[in-house]
């Protein structure tokens, strides 16, 4: 007799198993299946976010920042430390260790919420009465049964043709994460979030990285003011970016890779690297899963088709995360788990696709929500925009930190803040208050009216919507 469940989840990465941890909150029977496994074949899940994205990002961006600070910044502290060395397997242990605490507490998790959890692979077999059947392809193999099935098996990195990754010399974010010693010379193609991201912890330890990008702007979905003090921040610290490239070529050898490409003024160029990143973008993951089975429907581009609420071309098969359309982020796929979970249960789960913020975690920090100036500009939108340098902050000044500015646009006549933009020191933290305030349609002056505590950084986001109003009391 196989097993019934109310809600089967497929993956449990922040889309999956936040879908499965709510649907059983709200006294669902629900099974969620992931097959990725750990160095010794146990269950890792988490998903992309926990094993080889956000968190060991995060992680190696950490130890590399320590690393520049105390080369670099310690001094004008009065410290000093004498040669400060990189032991980079120590580095990447600690990553690892960290990965492993989250996926024992998504474990954890599960189970505290009476999710039962499979470890396999999870494949459609056929339309059953009243739901699906799923087949589990682990150690051993068994078919499960769902009235509703939640479909959230993530997205994998996009190969550049002629340049498969060997994990060894061309890496995806997977190599890249565990490569075992600086490389003296690091090539990365994509001048993206994961290019500047890990771009940048090995150009803090040492290697001297050339990111080559296609498009002829930088950071073209940024507001063009921060992208603008991104470039010229990035390029002050070493990292060599090439804008409008065109790569022809890539030749994998024993010694290190060769990229062949023409330059934005068309002349061809040649760069050999020890190491390539190839971090182009992603691709929706269906791998296996077996959609031709129950006549699940996928777009041109390999996603599953979901309308505004996720719901697939199947009754009662939903979809979530970066295996749909929208922004390939963990938070967006834990709105959408948690939309459809209460859906399922009859409420009205939402998610506000307009106050999604977009976090970069380098060194200074970029992260936004909203519109951007140039959005607002083609839509015709009359807007006004107050800024405020971090450099004028008390707090910023303290912490030797006083790169990049907070940007407020707002509408010209109704004062609702229509988009917030951050370059600078936790970026990623000041964001939330100015997701908090577009969500409950704040104006620019709401948020000038609010006291901020002295000093911090914060005050730069108040004082950004005093210069809405051409009011700043600081600058
Ligand atoms: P995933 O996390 O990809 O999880 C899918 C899971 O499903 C996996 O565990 C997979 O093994 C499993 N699976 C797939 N098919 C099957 C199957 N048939 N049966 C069983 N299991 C299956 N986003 C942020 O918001 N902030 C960040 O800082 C950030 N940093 C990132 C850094 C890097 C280097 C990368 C690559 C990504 C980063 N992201 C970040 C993006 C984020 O990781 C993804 O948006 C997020 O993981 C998507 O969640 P998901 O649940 O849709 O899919
Ligand atoms: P990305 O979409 O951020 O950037 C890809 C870059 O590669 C673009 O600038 C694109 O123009 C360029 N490109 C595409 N084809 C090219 C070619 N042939 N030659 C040269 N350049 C080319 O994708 P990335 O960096 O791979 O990240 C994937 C996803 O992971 C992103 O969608 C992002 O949402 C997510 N992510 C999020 C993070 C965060 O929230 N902090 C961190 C890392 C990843």
């Amino acid at each position: 007799m196989s097993q019934a469940f109310d809600v089967v989840v497929i993956g449990a990465g922040p889309g999956g198993y936040i879908a499965a941890i709510r649907a059983a909150q709200l006294g669902f029977k629900v099974a969620c299946i992931d097959e990725w496994k750990n160095a010794a074949g146990g269950p890792a899940p988490g998903g992309t976010c926990t094993n080889v994205g956000c968190i060991p990002s995060k992680a190696l961006l950490q130890s590399s920042e320590h690393f520049e600070h105390a080369n670099h910044h310690f001094a004008d502290h009065g410290i000093s430390t004498g040669k400060v060395t990189m032991d980079v397997a120590k580095m990447v242990a600690r990553k690892d260790g960290v990965v492993k605490q989250n996926n024992d507490g998504i474990l954890y998790l599960l189970k505290k919420n009476k999710v039962t959890f499979f470890h396999g692979r999870g494949s459609f077999v056929a339309a059953a009465e009243g739901g699906y059947q799923i087949k589990v392809a682990g150690a051993a193999e068994e078919v499960i049964s769902g009235k509703q099935v939640i479909v959230a098996t993530g997205s994998n990195a996009r190969a550049l043709p002629g340049a498969e990754f060997d994990e060894v010399n061309v890496l995806s974010n997977d190599g890249a994460l565990r490569v075992g010693a600086v490389p003296k010379k690091l090539g990365v193609i994509g001048s993206g979030v994961i290019g500047l991201e890990i771009g940048s912890v090995w150009r803090r330890l040492g290697a001297e990285v050339v990111v080559l990008e296609a498009m002829p702007a930088f950071l073209p979905s940024a507001d063009e003011g921060v992208a603008k003090e991104a470039l010229k921040v990035f390029t002050k610290q070493g990292l060599k970016i090439e804008l409008g490239v065109k790569i022809s070529e890539i030749k994998n050898g024993k010694k290190g890779v060769s990229v062949a490409y023409t330059n934005a003024k068309g002349e061809a160029q040649e760069l050999a690297v020890d190491k390539l990143i190839v971090s182009i973008g992603r691709v929706a993951n269906t791998i296996g899963l077996n959609p031709e089975a129950v006549g699940l429907q996928l777009d041109e581009r390999g996603a599953i088709m979901v309308d505004a609420d996720c719901r697939t071309n199947l009754p009662g098969v939903w979809a979530v995360g970066d295996v749909v359309r929208g922004p390939m982020l963990a938070h967006k796929a834990e709105e959408e788990g948690v939309a459809v979970a209460e859906r399922i249960a009859g409420q009205h789960g939402h998610v506000n696709f307009n106050t999604i913020p977009y976090v970069i975690y380098t060194s200074p920090e970029i992260a936004w929500v909203g519109k951007t100036e140039q959005q607002l500009k083609a839509e015709g939108v009359v807007y006004k925009a107050g800024q405020f340098p971090f450099l004028a902050n008390g707090r910023a000044r303290a912490l030797g930190d006083t790169t990049g500015f907070v940007k407020i646009v707002a509408d010209a006549t109704s004062d609702e803040i229509l988009g917030v933009h951050i370059i600078g020191p936790q970026a990623s933290e000041l964001i939330a208050e100015a997701v908090m305030a577009m969500e409950f349609k704040a104006s620019a002056e709401d948020i000038a009216r609010i006291c901020h505590a002295h000093p911090s950084l914060s005050e730069s986001t108040k004082e950004a919507a005093l210069a809405v109003d051409k009011r700043t009391l600081n600058f």
